[in-house]
């Protein structure tokens, strides 16, 4: 009995105070996410333009148009048609999973990514505990960690490869695929099942962990992020527009030309001292990249120089 008249007591003091506050409370609008400051979140006018893409990878429900199918055809020169990329996805998705993981955003929450690219300005970085304490660490083609721990960490939790800049990945490695051409979707499908005939492959990677770029992003970035200057954005570049979409806040290592303006990397000596960006408007990436930290969109590491 007493324990009932103490509850009823509770309760309507509960809501006295509740009807007494409430014209003077207003709740505080959701945030995207629990980190101080959320990607996107900021509606600056440097932001207008750079809304979040809506299906930054493949699904075995996402249809690619034709439309968009053509542009990232012309974009990067392939030949073959519609049909071919359709029957090429369809056979992909009876291996890989039919959707790519991705860690959800929530007001609780703060998904935080290290985004590691390649450039030698790593060296003497000393990064190790800046990289491996993100939730997510992206490392991208040939990049490595072993033998330079101390300076690029040890963690990797998804490796972005095309065939061409493929490299073996340990069982709990997510590999993202970037198709630049029909061949490669056609590549990870091969590689992962029967491998390709007459050339024993070592190339691993765990089939279920895969997760294949829309190509539309590629197209996406290149007009959107980089209006449409050089031949078609970077690797390095795609993935740090991508961990914009799939994190709350990203952290970028590794990016930067030589003193020669030369993409050389950290893990070997440069052969080709004309290499400059390659095909890729590097210039155009790096001062993107330093507008997006002037308006503390990400942090920029720019390491060691
Ligand atoms: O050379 P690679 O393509 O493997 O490097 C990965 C990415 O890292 C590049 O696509 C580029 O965006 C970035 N990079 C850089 N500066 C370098 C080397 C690479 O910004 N010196």
């Amino acid at each position: 009995m007493n324990i009932l008249l103490f509850l009823l007591v509770v309760t309507g003091s509960a809501l006295f105070w509740r009807a007494d506050i409430s014209p003077y409370f207003t709740p505080l609008a959701q945030r995207p996410c629990a980190c101080d400051r959320c990607v996107f979140e900021d509606d600056s006018l440097f932001m207008q333009g750079f809304g979040k893409f809506a299906e930054p990878f493949l699904s075995v429900n996402h249809n690619l148009s034709e439309d968009n199918f053509n542009r990232w055809k012309n974009l990067l020169g392939e030949r073959r048609n519609f049909s071919a990329y359709r029957e090429t996805v369809k056979r992909m998705f009876q291996l890989v999973p039919a959707r790519a993981h991705v860690e959800a955003s929530s007001p609780d929450r703060c998904r935080t990514c290290a985004v590691v690219g390649n450039s030698g300005n790593l060296m003497k970085s000393n990064y190790r505990p800046l990289i491996d304490s993100q939730d997510v660490v992206i490392r991208m083609n040939r990049g490595r960690t072993k033998g330079f721990e101390a300076d690029v960490g040890t963690k990797t939790t998804h490796h972005v490869m095309y065939p061409e800049s493929a490299v073996g990945l340990d069982n709990t490695t997510r590999l993202v695929l970037f198709p630049f051409k029909i061949k490669d979707l056609h590549w990870v499908t091969k590689a992962l099942s029967t491998g390709f005939s007459g050339r024993k492959s070592n190339f691993k990677a765990n089939k279920d962990l895969v997760m294949v770029l829309n190509p539309a992003f590629i197209k996406y970035v290149h007009d959107e992020w980089l209006q449409k200057k050089g031949s078609y954005p970077s690797t390095g570049f795609m993935t740090l527009v991508l961990a914009l979409n799939i994190c709350d806040e990203v952290h970028v290592f590794g990016y930067g030309a030589d003193s020669d303006g030369n993409w050389s990397h950290y893990f070997e000596k440069l052969k080709n001292k004309k290499l400059k960006t390659g095909a890729h408007p590097g210039g155009e990436e790096y001062k993107m990249i330093l507008e997006l930290a002037k308006h503390q969109i990400l942090k920029f590491y720019t390491g060691w120089r």
